[in-house]
């Protein structure tokens, strides 16, 4: 089997030049660019909006995995999806009507994912697993980058890897927080097939972002 993608979050980049660090990802071997949006009432932070998006969209070819987590959500997914998206994820819990939104994306040609905080279940896909491109698995309380791994979100992986195995789905399994080359081969082995890192990619100790990439790959 193929290894995991790595979504570097640009969370942990330097916002001050953060185009060069969208390029420096990409050269250093991302698969994906996974770009945190808050908005100060889904979860307690602010970061970045359609605009930034949109301005970091020359600077690399590779895909933006967009994670909203932004409520309510469904006012902003034209905006970006014209920004540059490729991945657009969304939180059940950002609006009152999961179906809805994800036909929203889809239609707007995008990739649909549902993320789930620690604390939600994998129940929360029901009626919905098959119509979506991607589960995020959330090993963190949003909001913020360099938290712990919460062990326990290792299991809701394993359920929803046999879940979309026993009904034949094309769906990707995305974890994000806490993904460390520790806690990667972890992930992976739950069924993870694509692992977001902000901290272990531009605060990891192997001396460059292409190093600290490789490790999160289990690669020496
Ligand atoms: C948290 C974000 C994550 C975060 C991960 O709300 O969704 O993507 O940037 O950061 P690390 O990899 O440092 O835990
Ligand atoms: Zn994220």
């Amino acid at each position: 089997m193929a290894g995991p993608l790595i979504a570097p979050s640009i969370l942990s980049a330097d916002f001050a030049k953060l185009g060069e660090e969208v390029r420096a990802i990409d050269e250093a071997g991302a698969d994906w660019v996974h770009i945190d949006v808050m908005d100060g009432h889904f979860v307690p932070n602010l970061t970045i909006g359609p605009a930034v998006v949109k301005a970091l969209r020359p600077h690399t070819s590779k895909p933006f995995d967009v994670h909203l987590m932004i409520s309510p959500v469904d006012p902003f997914l034209d905006a970006f999806a014209e920004a540059g998206a490729d991945v657009i994820t969304v939180h059940p819990e950002a609006g009152p009507h999961l179906h809805r939104t994800i036909q929203r994306i889809k239609s707007l040609g995008k990739k649909a994912g549902v993320s789930l905080n620690p604390a939600t279940p994998a129940k929360a896909l029901d009626y919905v697993l098959e119509e979506v491109d991607l589960v995020l698995v959330m090993s963190v309380n949003p909001g913020f980058g360099g938290q712990k791994f919460i062990s326990s979100q290792l299991r809701k992986i394993e359920a929803i890897a046999k879940r979309i195995a026993k009904e034949n789905l094309d769906v990707l399994i995305e974890v994000d927080g806490g993904i460390d080359p520790e806690t990667a081969p972890q992930a992976v082995n739950a069924g993870a097939n694509v692992l977001v890192a902000g901290s272990a990619t531009f605060r990891g100790g192997q001396g460059s972002y292409a190093a600290n990439i490789r490790a999160l790959r289990g690669e020496g």
